[in-house]
Protein backbone atom coordinates (compact mmCIF):
# COMPACT_ATOMS: atom_id res chain seq x y z
CA UNK A 1 0.00 0.00 0.00
CA UNK A 2 1.16 3.78 -0.87
CA UNK A 3 0.57 7.07 0.36
CA UNK A 4 0.09 9.51 -2.79
CA UNK A 5 -1.32 13.24 -3.67
CA UNK A 6 -5.12 12.48 -5.42
CA UNK A 7 -5.64 13.83 -9.01
CA UNK A 8 -8.54 14.63 -10.80
CA UNK A 9 -8.30 10.99 -12.20
CA UNK A 10 -8.99 9.78 -9.21
CA UNK A 11 -12.70 11.47 -8.37
CA UNK A 12 -14.42 7.65 -9.22
CA UNK A 13 -11.77 5.81 -6.09
CA UNK A 14 -12.74 9.15 -3.98
CA UNK A 15 -16.34 8.48 -4.62
CA UNK A 16 -16.44 4.80 -3.92
CA UNK A 17 -14.12 4.73 -0.71
CA UNK A 18 -16.67 7.49 0.90
CA UNK A 19 -19.81 5.70 -0.25
CA UNK A 20 -18.02 2.23 1.35
CA UNK A 21 -17.21 4.02 4.91
CA UNK A 22 -20.05 5.72 5.41
CA UNK A 23 -22.62 3.89 5.42
CA UNK A 24 -26.25 5.65 5.12
CA UNK A 25 -24.19 8.94 4.98
CA UNK A 26 -21.64 7.52 2.25
CA UNK A 27 -23.49 9.40 -0.79
CA UNK A 28 -23.33 12.77 1.02
CA UNK A 29 -20.02 12.76 2.78
CA UNK A 30 -18.60 11.28 -0.99
CA UNK A 31 -20.13 14.43 -3.05
CA UNK A 32 -18.62 16.72 0.10
CA UNK A 33 -15.04 15.42 -0.45
CA UNK A 34 -15.70 15.64 -4.35
CA UNK A 35 -16.85 19.27 -4.19
CA UNK A 36 -14.24 20.13 -1.53
CA UNK A 37 -11.68 18.92 -4.14
CA UNK A 38 -12.51 20.73 -6.73
CA UNK A 39 -13.81 23.91 -4.25
CA UNK A 40 -11.49 27.21 -5.48
CA UNK A 41 -12.39 28.52 -1.41
CA UNK A 42 -10.78 25.54 -0.11
CA UNK A 43 -7.23 26.03 -1.64
CA UNK A 44 -4.47 25.56 -0.66
CA UNK A 45 -5.63 22.04 -0.39
CA UNK A 46 -4.33 18.66 0.56
CA UNK A 47 -6.56 15.38 -0.97
CA UNK A 48 -4.48 12.38 -0.25
CA UNK A 49 -5.03 8.55 -0.96
CA UNK A 50 -4.21 5.22 0.27
CA UNK A 51 -4.17 2.91 -2.70
CA UNK A 52 -3.41 -0.95 -2.94
CA UNK A 53 -3.32 -3.33 -5.77
CA UNK A 54 -7.02 -3.10 -5.25
CA UNK A 55 -7.46 0.51 -5.98
CA UNK A 56 -7.97 3.33 -3.28
CA UNK A 57 -8.86 1.83 0.48
CA UNK A 58 -8.23 5.43 2.13
CA UNK A 59 -8.72 8.63 1.55
CA UNK A 60 -7.93 12.50 3.33
CA UNK A 61 -8.42 16.02 2.29
CA UNK A 62 -7.57 19.19 4.32
CA UNK A 63 -8.27 22.01 2.83
CA UNK A 64 -7.73 25.69 4.26
CA UNK A 65 -9.76 27.42 6.54
CA UNK A 66 -8.92 31.09 8.09
CA UNK A 67 -9.84 32.56 11.50
CA UNK A 68 -11.19 36.22 10.87
CA UNK A 69 -9.16 38.74 12.90
CA UNK A 70 -6.72 36.65 13.96
CA UNK A 71 -2.75 36.02 13.19
CA UNK A 72 -3.49 32.09 12.98
CA UNK A 73 -1.03 31.59 9.87
CA UNK A 74 -1.78 29.04 7.25
CA UNK A 75 -4.61 26.51 8.79
CA UNK A 76 -6.66 24.08 7.60
CA UNK A 77 -8.69 21.43 8.79
CA UNK A 78 -9.17 17.78 8.20
CA UNK A 79 -12.68 15.97 6.65
CA UNK A 80 -13.54 14.11 5.73
CA UNK A 81 -11.88 10.77 6.47
CA UNK A 82 -12.55 7.64 4.99
CA UNK A 83 -11.07 3.72 4.93
CA UNK A 84 -12.52 1.20 3.08
CA UNK A 85 -14.40 -1.12 5.65
CA UNK A 86 -12.24 -4.06 4.70
CA UNK A 87 -9.32 -2.16 5.24
CA UNK A 88 -10.05 -0.63 8.82
CA UNK A 89 -8.23 -0.92 11.95
CA UNK A 90 -4.87 -1.86 9.95
CA UNK A 91 -3.20 1.41 10.63
CA UNK A 92 -4.69 2.98 6.85
CA UNK A 93 -6.36 5.90 8.74
CA UNK A 94 -3.09 6.30 10.99
CA UNK A 95 -0.89 6.43 7.93
CA UNK A 96 -3.25 8.96 5.59
CA UNK A 97 -3.24 11.15 9.17
CA UNK A 98 0.68 11.31 9.84
CA UNK A 99 1.37 12.11 6.16
CA UNK A 100 -1.35 15.04 6.13
CA UNK A 101 0.23 16.00 8.91
CA UNK A 102 3.69 15.87 8.15
CA UNK A 103 3.43 17.31 4.19
CA UNK A 104 1.14 20.39 5.90
CA UNK A 105 4.10 20.92 8.55
CA UNK A 106 6.73 21.10 5.54
CA UNK A 107 4.51 23.67 3.82
CA UNK A 108 4.12 26.03 6.93
CA UNK A 109 1.31 25.17 8.13
CA UNK A 110 0.13 26.89 11.58
CA UNK A 111 -3.12 24.87 12.70
CA UNK A 112 -5.43 21.83 12.20
CA UNK A 113 -8.66 21.72 13.07
CA UNK A 114 -10.85 18.45 12.99
CA UNK A 115 -14.33 17.59 13.79
CA UNK A 116 -14.37 13.62 14.75
CA UNK A 117 -14.01 11.01 17.77
CA UNK A 118 -12.27 12.65 20.56
CA UNK A 119 -10.51 9.05 21.05
CA UNK A 120 -9.23 8.54 17.64
CA UNK A 121 -7.88 11.54 17.37
CA UNK A 122 -6.19 12.45 20.49
CA UNK A 123 -4.04 9.79 19.60
CA UNK A 124 -2.09 12.41 17.19
CA UNK A 125 -1.94 15.53 19.72
CA UNK A 126 -5.53 16.84 18.58
CA UNK A 127 -7.43 18.25 21.99
CA UNK A 128 -9.89 20.69 22.65
CA UNK A 129 -7.68 23.31 24.20
CA UNK A 130 -8.47 26.16 21.90
CA UNK A 131 -10.93 28.63 21.79
CA UNK A 132 -11.74 28.78 18.36
CA UNK A 133 -15.30 28.12 17.68
CA UNK A 134 -16.93 26.53 14.84
CA UNK A 135 -18.87 28.19 11.79
CA UNK A 136 -22.34 26.46 13.31
CA UNK A 137 -23.40 25.41 17.08
CA UNK A 138 -22.11 21.63 17.54
CA UNK A 139 -24.06 19.32 19.33
CA UNK A 140 -20.55 17.63 20.73
CA UNK A 141 -18.30 20.38 21.16
CA UNK A 142 -15.90 17.98 22.81
CA UNK A 143 -15.44 16.69 19.28
CA UNK A 144 -13.80 20.07 17.87
CA UNK A 145 -10.42 19.78 18.26
CA UNK A 146 -7.10 21.69 17.20
CA UNK A 147 -3.41 20.75 16.38
CA UNK A 148 -0.98 22.89 16.22
CA UNK A 149 2.10 22.45 13.96
CA UNK A 150 3.82 25.54 14.12
CA UNK A 151 4.89 28.43 16.29
CA UNK A 152 1.02 29.34 16.85
CA UNK A 153 -0.41 28.57 20.66
CA UNK A 154 -3.93 26.94 19.45
CA UNK A 155 -4.81 28.38 23.06
CA UNK A 156 -3.78 32.52 22.06
CA UNK A 157 -6.37 32.41 19.34
CA UNK A 158 -9.78 33.48 19.15
CA UNK A 159 -12.63 33.92 16.79
CA UNK A 160 -14.75 31.89 14.33
CA UNK A 161 -13.47 29.43 11.93
CA UNK A 162 -14.13 30.25 8.18
CA UNK A 163 -14.25 27.55 5.99
CA UNK A 164 -14.10 26.55 2.28
CA UNK A 165 -17.61 27.24 0.61
CA UNK A 166 -18.60 23.47 0.21
CA UNK A 167 -18.01 22.53 3.88
CA UNK A 168 -19.92 25.81 4.73
CA UNK A 169 -22.98 24.15 5.57
CA UNK A 170 -24.78 22.85 8.71
CA UNK A 171 -25.31 19.46 7.69
CA UNK A 172 -21.57 19.27 7.60
CA UNK A 173 -21.23 19.93 11.23
C1 LIG B 1 -12.26 6.14 11.49
C2 LIG B 1 -11.39 5.51 10.41
C3 LIG B 1 -10.97 6.56 9.43
C4 LIG B 1 -10.14 4.95 11.10
O1 LIG B 1 -9.28 4.40 10.13
P1 LIG B 1 -8.56 3.03 10.41
O2 LIG B 1 -7.60 2.79 9.30
O3 LIG B 1 -9.59 1.98 10.64
O4 LIG B 1 -7.82 3.35 11.78
P2 LIG B 1 -6.39 2.91 12.25
O5 LIG B 1 -6.12 1.50 11.80
O6 LIG B 1 -5.40 3.95 11.92
O7 LIG B 1 -6.58 2.96 13.80
C5 LIG B 1 -7.36 1.97 14.39
C6 LIG B 1 -7.66 2.40 15.78
O8 LIG B 1 -8.62 3.44 15.73
C7 LIG B 1 -9.73 3.06 16.48
N1 LIG B 1 -10.88 3.57 15.77
C8 LIG B 1 -11.27 3.30 14.53
N2 LIG B 1 -12.38 4.01 14.25
C9 LIG B 1 -12.64 4.74 15.36
C10 LIG B 1 -13.64 5.66 15.69
N3 LIG B 1 -14.62 6.00 14.84
N4 LIG B 1 -13.61 6.21 16.89
C11 LIG B 1 -12.65 5.88 17.76
N5 LIG B 1 -11.68 5.02 17.50
C12 LIG B 1 -11.68 4.46 16.31
C13 LIG B 1 -9.74 1.58 16.53
O9 LIG B 1 -10.37 1.12 17.69
C14 LIG B 1 -8.25 1.28 16.58
O10 LIG B 1 -7.80 1.45 17.89
P3 LIG B 1 -6.58 0.59 18.43
O11 LIG B 1 -5.42 0.95 17.57
O12 LIG B 1 -6.43 1.03 19.83
O13 LIG B 1 -7.01 -0.81 18.24
C15 LIG B 1 -12.09 4.35 9.68
O14 LIG B 1 -12.46 3.39 10.62
C16 LIG B 1 -13.31 4.78 8.90
O15 LIG B 1 -13.20 5.13 7.73
N6 LIG B 1 -14.50 4.72 9.54
C17 LIG B 1 -15.72 5.06 8.88
C18 LIG B 1 -15.74 6.50 8.46
C19 LIG B 1 -15.58 7.46 9.62
O16 LIG B 1 -16.18 7.31 10.66
N7 LIG B 1 -14.76 8.50 9.38
C20 LIG B 1 -14.68 9.61 10.28
C21 LIG B 1 -13.51 9.56 11.18
S1 LIG B 1 -13.83 10.68 12.55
Amino acid sequence: MRIREAHASDAQGIRSVHLAAFGDEGPAVADLALALSADESAKPILVLLAESEKGVVGSIIFSSVHIPGSASGPSYILAPLAVAPEMQRMGVGRQLVESGLTILRARGAELVFVLGDPRYYARFGFSTGHKVSAPYDLPYPEAWMCLSLGKVVPQEVKGQLACAESLNRPEHW
